[in-house]
């Protein structure tokens, strides 16, 4: 057996959910993932996590939703969605067909909300775990349990306790500590938090002095907010014991293996997904090399290995 011929262990374990690997696709960009079965083969994703879902209907936000800036994207969809029902009877079925494990973003307004619905979706076949959205900056009150260290706490700890599955917790980057509320989360009981959705960012027209953005402010995706969440991830990494999916820029394998060196035992691919539906793909593929470049034969070997203490010159 040749160097490059050894096998490479690419399944990953977060607190109590186990994945085939590591490579996972983030709400809001994949739909719910029949868009994309004719692009990419899901059924090799280490995960797919459909648009987050409210217990209610949403109509979202007004347009425009989406502007291109440099280095990204600004969104304000305003977590529109036909609602649990809908979810259930309609999108699930599909879902649970195609062997990737489904791990369903829920997001609420108030933590009995969050905590019925995690309870309610977590019983049905095919879930393997629940991503609390607790970060979501485009609508009202949307980031209130993942800006406050005790409501995060609070609110994960009920929804583990009413969970059939295991529970995730997405975290946003708009916060003075995200250390802190990762610590809610740790503290809570979640079995990974996941770093980051959206930086609050906004986009304007100078000669009509108006908000691109329907919402006038969104949330900033994409390359430009990579470094944002790698410094997110060390952080959290060296500061709390829990393990961490990391989210933010990711759409090539060099993306990739910084979030994993910096602590990401798992990660999550979004806005790429759109201009490089395929990318989730090549990032898969590219991994047991990049695993075995790095001397080891197993993704755990080299999550967290990143050394802080020195610089690359
Ligand atoms: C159009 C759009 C819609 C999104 N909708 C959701 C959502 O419903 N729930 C959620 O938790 N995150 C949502 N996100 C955030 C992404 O899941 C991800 O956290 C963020 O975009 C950062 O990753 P990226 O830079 O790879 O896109 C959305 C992002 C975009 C661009």
């Amino acid at each position: 057996m040749t160097a490059s011929t050894v096998p490479v262990d690419l399944s990953v374990q977060l607190g109590r959910l186990s994945l085939p690997n590591p490579v996972l696709v983030a709400s809001g960009t994949f739909g719910y993932a029949r868009e994309m079965e004719n692009i990419i083969d899901c059924t090799r994703l280490g995960g797919i996590l459909p648009k987050t879902i409210t217990a209610q209907p949403r109509i979202g936000n007004a347009p425009w939703r989406t502007v291109e800036v440099t280095g990204g994207l600004l969104n304000a969809i305003g977590l529109d969605n036909d609602g649990v029902d809908v979810f259930i009877d309609h999108h699930l079925p599909y879902l649970a067909t195609i062997g990737s494990p489904i791990i369903v973003s829920v997001a609420g307004r108030t933590a009995d909300d969050f905590v019925e619905l995690a309870e309610r979706v977590s019983h049905c076949v095919g879930v393997a775990a629940i991503e609390l959205n607790l970060s979501c900056p485009n609508v009202s009150g949307g980031v209130d349990f993942g800006t406050d260290a005790k409501s995060c706490s609070k609110l994960v700890a009920a929804a583990r306790a009413r969970s059939a599955v295991p529970i995730l917790a997405k975290l946003t980057p708009n916060v003075t500590s995200i250390v802190d509320v990762a610590k809610g989360a740790a503290d809570g009981g979640a079995d990974a938090v996941c770093l980051i959705n959206t930086v609050l960012a906004m986009a304007i027209d100078w000669r009509k002095r108006r908000p691109m953005l329907g919402n006038a402010m969104g949330g900033m995706s994409g390359p430009a907010i990579k470094p944002i969440a790698l410094r997110c991830v060390h952080q959290v990494r060296t500061a709390v014991n829990i393990p961490i999916i990391g989210i933010g820029g990711i759409a090539s394998i060099d993306d990739a293996m910084q979030f994993i060196v910096a602590g990401a035992t798992a990660f999550q691919i979004g806005t790429a997904n759109y201009y490089d539906p395929l990318a989730s793909m090549r990032i898969l593929d590219a991994l047991p090399d990049a695993i075995r470049e790095l001397g080891a034969h197993s993704v755990r070997e080299v999550v967290g290995t990143l050394d802080a203490t020195k610089t690359t010159h």
